[in-house]
């Protein structure tokens, strides 16, 4: 249970004033974690934060909406922004610091540099749907660690191939840090937490909990020996049936996240991502 009465945790909305903060925090040789979010915090980032204080001494969450990974068409103008009650949240959890960059200080006046990720970016999953997103994740992380400078960071597995991308990058620049995946945090009928899912009306809420069961479905049906592609037809059908527009259902390798046709081409992962109204969601599991 968080804990009541926490003190609250140092907000640093400059880079001098992060550099204090973490110089502070990290005295006497103590270790850092990174969570970076988006805000609009739920109970899956805040067990990405108790994650984060199971493998190193201190805490720091990042919240910043970054423009650059949203496409021109996309949510940004509208993303959920809670700070206060980001914030009471982060003291529950006795996060240490909390760094809150402006846009300007992310990216001000000239900015002109961009880390262009492939491998696991160019999977032909998200990156199919949203060109710009992987790019955008990939270049304000990057600042992230730098800025923060933390000795491991906590990604969820709700965000699959972001998870891969990130852990690509990491390693292929040298980035003196460990990326550490931590499990997807549901409602207890099965949908995902997401900063998204408020978009959602009570009758699309309602049927959203089909793209974890389908896809939960399809992993038993594989399991016991049915072909992966019967398997995905399946599941795009019910998916369908509840009202979604799908963008993909599909099997890759959990590692690589290339194509596979069965299970022998594993270990497997079923990724679906699907819009219903005007709110697009995505999922992942294993099989
Ligand atoms: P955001 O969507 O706010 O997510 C922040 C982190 O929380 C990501 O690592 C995401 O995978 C994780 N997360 C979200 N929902 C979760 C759930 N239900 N269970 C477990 N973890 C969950 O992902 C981003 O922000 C941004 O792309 C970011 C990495 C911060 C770069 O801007």
């Amino acid at each position: 249970m968080p804990k009541k009465n926490a003190s609250r945790p140092v907000v640093a909305r400059t880079l001098p004033a992060l550099r204090r903060a973490l110089d502070s925090l990290r005295g006497g040789g103590k270790t850092l974690a990174l969570v970076p979010t988006m805000g609009a915090l739920h109970a899956g980032h805040l067990a990405l934060v108790r994650h984060a204080r199971r493998h190193a001494d201190k805490v720091v969450v990042s919240i910043f909406v970054n423009p650059t990974q949203f496409g021109p068409t996309e949510d940004f103008g509208r993303y959920p922004r809670t700070w206060n009650a980001d914030l009471a949240a982060l003291a529950a959890e006795q996060v240490d610091a909390v760094w809150a960059p402006t846009p300007e200080t992310m990216y001000p006046d000239g900015f002109a540099t961009r880390i262009a990720p492939a491998g696991p970016a160019l999977a032909g999953l998200e990156d199919r749907f949203r060109p710009h997103f992987f790019g955008g994740v990939a270049t304000v992380v990057a600042k992230l660690f730098l800025q923060c400078r933390p000795d491991i960071a906590v990604f969820g597995q709700k965000d699959y191939q972001q998870l891969k991308v990130v852990t690509r990058m990491a390693k292929d620049l040298d980035l003196p840090l460990r990326i550490v995946g931590a499990p997807t945090v549901r409602e207890r009928d099965g949908l995902a937490l997401s900063s998204r899912n408020v978009y959602l009306s009570p009758a699309e809420r309602a049927a959203a909990p089909v793209l974890f069961a389908a896809l939960g479905a399809c992993a038993a049906e594989i399991r016991h020996g049915k072909r992966i592609a019967a398997a995905l037809a399946g599941a795009r059908a019910k998916i369908r049936r509840a009202g979604f527009a799908i963008d993909y259902v599909e099997a890759r390798h959990a590692e690589t996240l290339a194509p596979i046709r069965t299970q022998k081409d594993g270990p497997t992962r079923l990724l679906v991502a699907a819009k219903i109204g005007t709110t697009r969601l995505i999922d992942n599991i294993a099989v």
